[in-house]
């Protein structure tokens, strides 16, 4: 009897081999629906921590919880098939220390099948990567604006600008450095991504950094026009579905008020008339 492996989508090992290759496409996804639409198209599917925002109204990712990842991861690994299934660990989660943020990884990967963790950090986070990975969790790191990190960097500002540069050149060196497969550059100028990415020998995955990034990544319901509470200028709005649904969602109650909802078309004849139902 001969036995086959059963096929895995594309490990963490090749999408850091597509290094200077064709450009990754990845995306975000939080339910399983989600997840089977953008996973043909996807390199890597990322189960963010955007989440809280998008979907939970949290004014920030740090309310979201290890519970809420683990939801949406499980969600989400119901709907990919092709694609490499990356997961945020929340803030508070990974921070404290190598062993904290292995025992939150494992716990990820194990509960939701996802392939990988990305978590947010540079030079800081340089030893908790090395010992992740060295204990087989692999990992995408974010460097650049780390959202997680707002209340230090007062507000969603674009990062390394003149001589903040260096210090965002040296984190991505230190993740590379530490053994992360790639690393997401978010809201830095483009020729800092650019200089970065020349510089590492790790995919970088731009979001509001440069076209010259190893991939790009956008949060699925703001390329779709879902997500409208605020738009950054790195969001290409691909459709206007938020404008779609508030139109179908007004005609439905304008039909429900005036009574042409339900039509003769929805409703269900009875098999005989009924004499003991009077009007
Ligand atoms: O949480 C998120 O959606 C992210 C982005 C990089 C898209 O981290």
């Amino acid at each position: 009897m001969s036995a086959t492996a059963p096929s895995l989508p594309p490990s963490p090992a090749d999408v850091r081999a597509r290094k200077g290759g064709a450009p990754l496409v990845c995306l975000t996804a939080y339910t399983t629906p989600q997840a089977r639409l953008v996973d043909p198209h996807c390199d890597v599917v990322l189960v963010g921590d955007s989440v809280g925002m998008v979907l939970h109204g949290l004014p920030s990712t740090i309310g979201v919880t290890m519970e809420m990842m683990i939801l949406h991861g499980q969600a989400v690994a119901r709907g990919i098939a092709t694609s490499t299934m990356v997961i945020d660990l929340p803030f508070g989660s990974y921070e404290a220390g190598p062993e904290q943020a292995f025992a939150s990884a494992a716990r990820l990967m194990a509960e939701t099948g996802a392939a990988a963790v990305k978590l947010e950090g540079g030079v800081t986070m340089a030893a908790t990567i090395r010992f992740l990975v060295e204990r087989s969790v692999p990992v995408m790191a974010h460097v650049g604006l780390t959202p997680q990190a707002v209340h230090v960097l007062g507000g969603y500002k674009v990062q390394g600008r003149a001589d903040d540069a260096a210090r965002v050149m040296a984190d991505a060196r230190a993740v590379a450095d530490a053994g992360a497969f790639a690393v997401v550059l978010e809201k830095i100028p483009d020729s800092l991504a650019q200089a970065i990415t020349r510089a590492v020998a790790i995919p970088t995955i731009g979001i509001g950094a440069s076209a010259r990034c190893d991939g790009q990544i956008l949060v699925t319901d703001d390329l779709l026009g879902q997500f409208t509470a605020f738009r950054p200028k790195f969001v290409k709005r691909y459709a206007d579905l938020g404008v779609a649904a508030d139109q179908a969602v007004a005609a439905y109650a304008a039909e429900v008020r005036s009574g042409a909802f339900p039509g003769p078309e929805h409703v269900f004849a009875d098999v005989a008339p009924n004499a003991k139902l009077k009007p």
